[in-house]
């Protein structure tokens, strides 16, 4: 089985093969984000493996998909490990509510390398993510897919999330048809 684990300099040489195997960590800016990941590491390991941790927002701005800026959220990412790295969970927040902005699209994102895709790691991953949720205060959480993502739906479901509905991605994001699930924490 799996845990979600902190990010230490003791998973990176695993994490960054599997980036060096072309996996991509971001569901929305795939294989750029990969390369800056990359890069990232090459350039300071220590300072990549803190950005990833930053509960307080201290972190730039967020670039979206189409250029604009917007404020970073608290949050952070935990990598899905089985002994090596087998994906990626991130959590994020507003402080002092559960709502979220109109263009953050969840409070939870996950991605698991397709080489161990099927084995039940986003399921649980999301379980264990869900306990941190409510750790930091939130009393549910709103998690996003494309109508087109059965697997990601499934893991929703499995965890007892209920379909909110669809909605459109705000403009940034090109505006497609979306599905919002909620799971009461
Ligand atoms: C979606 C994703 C995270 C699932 O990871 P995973 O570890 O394989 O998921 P699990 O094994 O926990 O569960 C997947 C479920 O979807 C099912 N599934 C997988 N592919 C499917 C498909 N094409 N159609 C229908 N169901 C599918 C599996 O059978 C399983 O269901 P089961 O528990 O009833 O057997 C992974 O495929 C992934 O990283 N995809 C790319 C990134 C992504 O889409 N992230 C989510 C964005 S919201």
């Amino acid at each position: 089985m799996i845990e979600i684990v902190k990010p230490a300099l003791e998973h990176l040489p695993s994490y960054k093969a599997a980036l060096e195997r072309g996996w991509s960590p971001d569901n929305v800016r795939l294989l750029e984000a990969t390369r800056e990941q990359l890069e990232a590491i090459e350039r300071d390991p220590v300072a990549f493996l803190a950005s990833l941790d930053d509960p307080q927002a201290k972190g730039p701005p967020i670039a979206l998909p189409d250029g604009t800026t917007v404020p970073r959220l608290p949050g952070f990412r935990r990598w899905i490990w089985d002994g090596e790295a087998a994906g990626s969970i991130g959590l994020r927040w507003q402080k002092g509510t559960s709502a979220l902005p109109p263009h953050v699209l969840g409070h939870i994102g996950y991605a698991v390398v397709p080489w161990k895709e099927g084995r039940g790691y986003a399921t649980e991953a999301l379980r264990l993510m869900l306990d941190e949720a409510r750790a930091v205060g939130l009393d549910h959480v709103e998690i996003t897919t494309d109508l087109d993502n059965p697997a990601s739906q499934k893991v929703i479901l499995a965890n007892g999330g209920i379909l909110v509905g669809r909605f459109a991605k705000v403009a940034a994001y090109g505006g497609a048809e979306s599905l919002r699930f909620r799971i009461d924490l």
